[in-house]
């Protein structure tokens, strides 16, 4: 089947990083742009203010979405669907689909319907963003130049004054610090969120103490490469606030305390929080060897406004996809492409991106 139009579908087009989506996209591409969510008056408030940008309402929780897809030739997903239902329902109409969540049980599920996708002629590319995203294409470029790899260590330090959407901060407190499993020397162990610090030098930000995080990259690394070991770390800007966190964890209270406040509480405090920094990192290591000498490739981005970076990811996927014939089926982000055209746009956004290489013997 192929797609009933060509406009580009952004769904949470109205929230913190879909708004950047639309507004990108619009001065970017040729085909019509559609802002859409739950809220009629906020799509509309939101499409009235930028050219080239309609609304449309829509639940991803709804049974049919004959109406809503109407027209759509591309959806650029902007918020964390409960499951891979609606992905199912682009891919059954050959619609393309960009996905930005890090949730690595929806994006599992959203593998599933690759036969759908293929058959139907839709390209879907999941792990789009900065992590996952630029995090994915970095170990795997890395990966790419070894001769062999031994470990990816992926971190991420957040700005506690970073406007983090809604969804955003919920995920962090509902998924990324819960039990999850990761691969180590090609086994699947089982770990919990917040424990197994481990120190990372962070560009500008010096030594920092990361700890064990449910970020989507560490998964779908190890389920796309051969990396025996893959594990993702984070980290606030605040190392108060990282031990204090840490510390709820072991003492056992974190769950506690997150089921008496409540997510929507934590939402709105987080939101009203007045300390932090804007900037986030995200850093990538991969050791390995070449030429018979250990090696190890670090890559990073810092910058102000993780959303817009984000965003800047997203519309650049979308825009290859828009311009260009790309294979059929559900893939992830560096399956599909390597990291040079994602720097280059992130560097024209006045983000830093930086990278060095250490040479030693194989002991
Ligand atoms: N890959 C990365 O690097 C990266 C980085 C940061 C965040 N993220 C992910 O990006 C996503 C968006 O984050 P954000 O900060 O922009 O969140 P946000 O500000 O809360 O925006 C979410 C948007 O989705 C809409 N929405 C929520 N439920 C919906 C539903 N059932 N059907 C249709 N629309 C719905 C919301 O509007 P209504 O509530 O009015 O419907 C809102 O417009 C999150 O999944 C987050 O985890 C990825």
């Amino acid at each position: 089947m192929t797609a009933t139009g060509d406009a580009i579908l952004v769904v949470g087009g109205y929230g913190t990083i879909g708004r950047t989506v639309c507004n990108e996209l619009a001065n970017s591409v040729s085909e019509g742009v559609i802002a859409a969510g739950r809220s009629p008056e906020k799509a509309h408030r939101f499409a009235d203010t930028i050219a080239g940008v309609n609304a449309r309402t829509l639940d991803v929780n709804e049974e049919s979405f004959d109406e809503s897809l109407a027209g759509v030739g591309t959806v650029v997903m902007c918020l964390d669907a409960a499951d891979a239902t609606f992905a199912r329902s682009c891919f059954e109409r050959g619609i393309d689909y960009v996905d930005i969540s890090p949730d690595d049980s929806l994006l599992r599920d959203i593998e599933t319907a690759d036969g759908i996708a293929r058959k139907n002629g839709s390209t879907a590319v999941l792990s789009v963003g900065l992590s996952p995203g630029m995090t994915n294409l970095f170990v795997s470029d890395a990966a790419a130049e070894l001769d062999t790899v031994d470990r990816a260590d992926i971190t991420l330090l957040l700005g506690l004054g970073e406007a983090f959407g809604p969804d955003t901060i919920k995920w962090t407190v509902e998924d990324a610090f819960g039990r999850f499993s990761v691969q180590n020397s090609e086994q699947s162990i089982s770990v919990t969120g917040l424990t197994e610090p481990r120190m990372v030098r962070i560009p500008e930000w010096g030594r920092r103490r990361a700890y064990r995080a449910n970020l989507a990259d560490q998964q779908v690394l190890a389920r796309t490469t051969d990396i025996p070991t893959v594990e993702s770390r984070l980290c606030y800007d605040s190392r108060v606030v990282t031990r204090y966190l840490a510390a709820l964890r072991r003492t056992g209270l974190f769950q506690p305390v997150v089921s008496m406040l409540g997510v929507n509480i934590i939402v709105k405090l987080a939101d009203t929080l007045p300390v932090g920094s804007d900037e986030s990192v995200i850093k990538t290591a991969v050791r390995g060897s070449k030429n018979g000498r250990l090696s190890r490739i670090e890559q990073w981005v810092r910058g102000p406004d993780q959303a817009r970076a984000t965003a800047l990811v997203a519309v650049q996927v979308t825009s290859e996809l828009v311009g260009s014939s790309q294979p059929a089926g559900v893939l992830h982000i560096q399956e599909l492409f390597d990291s040079s055209p994602f720097v280059e746009t992130l560097l024209e956004g006045n983000y830093e991106v930086g990278r060095t290489q250490q040479q030693g013997r194989v002991s």
